[in-house]
């Protein structure tokens, strides 16, 4: 059964490019993106991960560490690397699981067979400083992911654990955010003191808090 959102996430001990993971231990009380890739040498990924180590600083703004994972052992990471570096200009900066064996692959659902039974589909999960899974996506291997909507939802998933909110369609930091619909007007007197606009009963949208 794959892991679902709430459920915490399987703990497990993986070589890694930067040497062996304990990954409940590496996590620590931070957020945590963990990104799989179909295979190592492959021309969407490659520049997948050149994104993410061009991001990292948005991602430690945020209190989130960020580790990939492809199906192969570490030494063909280590050659895949320096491919990554030296095309896309941006050199790996978190570590990339070799997960040679499929153990996290298999733990976290990461292969689906009638999709390909040997290579990961490019999951996505993020993960909790309680170590629940907050939100997952998944893409095709034939569909690198965009790793700025990815920011977008952590600025979401953050801010909505803050505040009494939730965020609208396309929603980005800074913008208007919606009251949850369990907050009564009354509690939202005390909750949101500068006011807010109610366009139905079920939709009041508010300056977003703590901007
Ligand atoms: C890629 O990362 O480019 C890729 C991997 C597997 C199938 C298709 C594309």
């Amino acid at each position: 059964m794959a892991v679902q959102l709430g459920d915490v996430v399987p703990d497990f001990t993986q070589d890694s490019t930067e040497g062996p993971i304990h990954f409940y231990d590496w996590a620590g009380s931070s957020w945590v993106v963990l990104f799989s890739h179909p295979k190592d040498f492959t021309p969407v990924c490659t520049t997948e991960l050149g994104a993410v180590a061009k991001l990292k600083p948005e991602f430690d703004k945020r209190g989130v560490k960020v580790i990939g994972l492809s199906v192969d052992p570490a030494d063909s990471h280590a050659g895949w690397a320096k491919d990554i570096e030296e095309t896309q200009g941006a050199k790996l900066n978190f570590p990339l699981i070799a997960d040679h064996d499929r153990k996290v692959a298999d733990l976290y659902g990461m292969i689906h067979p009638n999709a390909s039974d040997t290579l990961t589909v490019r999951s996505v999960f993020v993960i909790d400083p309680a170590k629940k899974l907050r939100l997952t996506i998944t893409y095709p291997a034939s569909t690198g992911r965009n790793f700025d909507e990815l920011l977008r939802t952590i600025d979401s998933l953050q801010l909505t654990d803050r505040f009494k909110v939730a965020t609208p369609v396309n929603w980005k930091h800074g913008e208007d955010v919606i009251i949850v619909p369990s907050v009564t007007n009354a509690q939202a007197k005390a909750l949101f003191p500068s006011g807010w606009k109610e366009i139905k009963p079920y939709l009041r949208t508010v300056k977003q808090p703590g901007a």
